[in-house]
């Protein structure tokens, strides 16, 4: 991929040590590279294959790829983590290579943050490595991608200087879904393990899904939807004052990600991004008081670069500052971080 000459990068994030991008020669791995160089970043390229990593990244030095499984010397992966200021991890599913990235990187001193978007991962980041990471002065911030960071900095920003809400509603429309393989194996390692937040609680989605119309702004304009157990419901829950964040997306999408025989993404643009639109809409509700958000762009794998990028940024500009398990809506401002990505990745509008 090479960088679209259209989208501006913002000022350098450089720090003295490079990041880590780890499952680098993914899909999702190599957005996250282009982005984290577009901001001045120096890259390691790491994961377990080789051939893989020298495939997706012809043009790299040798010196700058790393190869070390997870489920092997775990001294090593230390040693691997701390060759850099901060961890990437983009190699899902999630469930079978965070907690060894969590581990390496406590030990190694050094942050972590990963494009999950699976709920239980993010949730055991927030319930069981949060306060490890506060005490070391490190930060650990899952699911800073589509799913997990576009619906909590839009809720963050549109709640505002409420104190809380009644209810956040998170609206997805995509008009289609190609899943890659890393997506097909998440959904397969994550059956039976979605939640919702209702009650002021994570509980088990209702047996029959609830579903309503929605009218989106164009182009999607109304569209049946039906509830879904999103990452965006754990990162919200996580710091936001509220008893119920109900996920909704339009059924196209979701009937293609099930359908064995739908194709993988292609590439429309010399970025690498496929020609799939999202439009992601927030309703925050206080009492009779109503706030929307939204957002919408082009490809939900290629947004998660840019997303990714600009947490890797606020987390090694802070020096220290932040620290803890964070959602993408606790790095700092979170409208500031959204519009870092507009116009060239994100089109935002805000109301009420
Ligand atoms: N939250 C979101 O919105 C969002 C957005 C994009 C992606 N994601 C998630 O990101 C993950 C990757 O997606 P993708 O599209 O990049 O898939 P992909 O193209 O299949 O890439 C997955 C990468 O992870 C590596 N990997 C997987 N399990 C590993 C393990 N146990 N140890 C070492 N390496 C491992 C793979 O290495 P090998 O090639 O060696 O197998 C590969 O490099 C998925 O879980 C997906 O759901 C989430």
């Amino acid at each position: 991929m090479t960088a679209n000459a259209s989208i501006p990068s913002s000022s350098s994030n450089a720090s003295a040590r490079p990041v880590l991008v780890y499952g680098a020669a993914g899909h999702t791995g190599r957005f996250v590279v282009q982005a984290l160089h577009e901001q001045g970043h120096a890259v390691l390229l790491a994961g377990r294959d080789l051939g893989r990593l020298r495939a997706a990244f012809p043009d790299a030095p040798a010196d700058q790829l790393r190869v070390q499984r997870l489920d092997g010397d775990a001294a090593a992966l230390v040693r691997l983590l701390a060759e850099s200021s901060l961890v990437v991890n983009c190699a899902g599913p999630f469930a079978d290579s965070a907690p060894q990235l969590l581990q390496a990187a406590l030990q190694a001193g050094v942050h972590y943050v990963d494009v999950s978007a699976e709920q239980p991962t993010a949730r055991e980041v927030f319930e069981q490595w949060g306060e490890r990471f506060a005490a070391a002065g490190l930060c650990a911030a899952p699911a800073v991608a589509f799913y997990g960071a576009v619906g909590d900095l839009l809720a963050t920003s549109a709640t505002g200087d409420w104190p809380g809400a009644d209810a956040i509603d998170i609206h997805i429309a995509l008009d289609s879904w190609h899943p890659t393989a890393g997506t097909r194996k998440t959904g397969v390692r994550n059956a039976g393990r979605h939640i919702v937040y209702r009650n002021g609680q994570f509980q088990m989605p209702p047996a029959v899904p609830p579903r309503k119309n929605w009218a989106f702004a164009a182009p999607f304009g109304e569209q049946d939807v039906v509830g879904f157990s999103s990452a965006d419901a754990v990162t919200i829950a996580h710091h936001i004052r509220v008893p119920d964040v109900p996920a909704w997306m339009n059924e196209t999408p979701l009937t293609e990600l099930r359908a064995p025989g739908t194709p993988a993404p292609v590439a429309v643009d010399a970025s690498g991004r496929s020609a799939q639109r999202f439009l992601v809409e927030v309703v925050v509700r206080r009492g009779s008081e109503e706030r929307h958000a939204s957002a919408s762009g082009q490809d939900i794998y290629a947004i998660t670069g840019p997303l990714a990028a600009q947490a890797v940024g606020r987390i090694l500009a802070a020096d220290g500052a932040l620290t803890g398990a964070l959602s993408a809506g606790q790095l700092g401002d979170a409208r500031s971080f959204l519009q870092a990505l507009a116009p060239g990745y994100l089109q935002l509008v805000f109301a009420g």
